[in-house]
């Protein structure tokens, strides 16, 4: 059979099972990854330390099994597997992400690595032999112990130590590089770190890090952006850039509406009004109430840094689609008077006296923040188009945690399901999904879960001095959904 009559006919056979279950032509799929997570050579060549390596090595005890990323999938010098891997399930494309500290070794300009840009070029050209494209995330949690030193997020200079780093990048894979990620998951970076201590670089401070972090974070995202699209799109004409990573949240009842879309504007909001909303800024309703909690703590100003109006038009537009990161979602509730409220944007929202919870019917996974709702992706989706308009989307990940296993069928049926809300979103709500990249290739080092939490679609053995890849049954399925550009009954199906 041709391509496109396969497509019709697997087109066919969807409609037999259910509602149009065929994806639009032009929709691509791929699989992510993060350096810290799979490279390991931490200290191979010249590379320098980064964030990661120095709270795995001097706090093992926040690792949950004690592991490192040292190591990891090896794939520092296993790479070449993991393109044949990416092949053999027939990825369109290969989100990976580069590591500040193999590039630049000191964590600025002056020093470029002839082994870690050798690194990266390798697997570029690797990839795109095999058909597939390498879509690149510039920055993924690893920064540069060094920079760290100096205050790493929270001081202004990151902006430029951040956009000389992307610039050095670009110049080096932008020929070959067409989709780029400038900063994955920013509410990571400044409110999962910050509000717990337990992430890189362990440093808990929840009061002002947070919100001087997003500030930084965004104005370095909109810098790098802007280096591409004056320096390099004209060259290239490739698409950028963030990534956030946004969990739904739902009311818990009628009477938290208004407190719901309050605890979005603060996830959700505070990465994405800046950039994609008309006006620019932080979102009006957020600035208006963390200024309010800022005079009740105190402060003189508002713990939420104002931008100048220079810097709204710098981050201002600064996208070429959105980039959603999705896994979970949280119900949304008052907290009591003098109720403990977790940290955000997990467990509650202390600024904002709001307590998460999950509803019962959300199974958890093998990761402790994990609920799975499916309906919770295509409900995102419709708020952000509410939000900032007829934008184009990738999913740039989603998956799911399960322990060890090469039969996994609550990952086939995870990914059938959320690969359904995603059709609907697109069939039934008009939404320009245009991508979607499962989190991850293979299992990895899951960051404070250590090697206990498997995303994977591919096994591996840790044991092994090979770190040996096998395929799991959930990465059959997904080569079937790229196959017949579709989403076909589950193996399990029929049991
Ligand atoms: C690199 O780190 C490993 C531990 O992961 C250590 O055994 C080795 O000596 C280090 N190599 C260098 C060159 O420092
Ligand atoms: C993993 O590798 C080790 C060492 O090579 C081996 O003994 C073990 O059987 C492997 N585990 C699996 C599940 O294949």
């Amino acid at each position: 059979m041709n391509l496109s009559w396969q497509v019709a006919f697997s087109a066919l056979m969807a409609c037999a099972w259910g509602s149009d279950l065929t994806f639009p032509p032009g929709f691509k799929f791929g699989a992510a990854s993060a350096a810290y997570q799979i490279e390991g050579g931490w200290n191979a060549s010249d590379k320098g330390e980064s964030i990661w390596d120095r709270l795995v090595h001097e706090n093992p005890e926040m690792i949950g099994d004690r592991s490192n990323g040292d190591v990891a999938c090896d794939s520092y010098h296993l790479w070449q597997r993991d393109i044949e891997i990416a092949s053999e399930i027939g990825l369109h494309f290969y989100r990976f992400s580069i590591a500040w500290t193999r590039i630049l070794p000191t964590g600025f300009s002056d020093k470029i690595s002839e082994d870690g840009k050798n690194y990266y070029n390798r697997l570029i050209d690797g990839l795109l032999e095999k058909g597939i494209n390498p879509v690149i995330s510039i920055y993924h949690w690893d920064l540069p112990q060094q920079l760290q030193d100096l205050g790493g997020w929270v001081n202004p200079l990151i902006v430029d130590w951040f956009s000389d780093y992307a610039r050095v990048v670009f110049s080096l894979y932008a020929d070959r590089v067409k989709t780029w990620i400038t900063i994955n998951e920013p509410t990571m970076i400044c409110d999962e770190s910050y509000n717990t201590g337990f992430f890189a670089p362990a440093i808990l401070e929840p009061h002002i890090s947070p919100y001087v972090c997003a500030k930084n974070v965004l104005l370095a995202h909109a810098k790098a952006w802007r280096i591409y699209d004056e320096e390099y799109r004209p060259k290239y004409n490739g698409e950028i850039t963030l990534a956030n990573h946004l969990i739904w949240y739902e009311p818990l009842g009628e009477e938290d509406f208004e407190l719901t879309e309050l605890v979005r504007q603060n996830l959700v909001g505070r990465y994405s009004h800046p950039v994609y909303s008309k006006e620019g800024g932080w979102p009006p309703s957020l600035e208006k109430h963390m200024e309010e909690v800022s005079r009740r703590k105190g402060f003189q100003r508002s713990v939420l840094p104002p931008f100048t109006r220079e810097e709204i038009d710098l981050v201002k537009g600064t996208f070429d689609f959105y980039a959603m990161n999705h896994y979970t979602s949280r119900l949304v509730r008052k907290a009591e008077p003098s109720e403990h409220i977790g940290s955000f944007p997990l467990n509650g929202a202390p600024d904002l006296e709001a307590v998460f919870e999950k509803d019962p019917s959300w199974s958890i996974t093998t990761s402790h923040w994990f609920y799975i709702n499916p309906e919770g992706i295509r409900r995102q989706l419709a708020w952000l188009r509410k939000e900032y308009g007829d934008i184009k989307f990738w999913i740039t990940e989603n998956g799911l945690s399960t322990t060890s296993g090469l039969e996994d069928r609550e990952r086939i049926e995870f990914y059938r399901d959320y690969l359904k809300e995603v059709l609907l979103a697109i069939n039934e709500d008009g939404q320009k999904v245009t991508g979607y990249t499962a989190w991850t290739l293979m299992d990895n080092f899951e960051w404070n879960d250590g090697y206990n939490s498997k995303f994977g679609l591919y096994e591996v053995n840790f044991t092994s001095p090979m770190r040996t890849r096998r395929q799991r049954a959930s990465a059959r399925y997904y080569k079937q959904i790229i196959d017949t550009h579709s989403v076909p009954k589950s193996p399990y199906d029929d049991l």
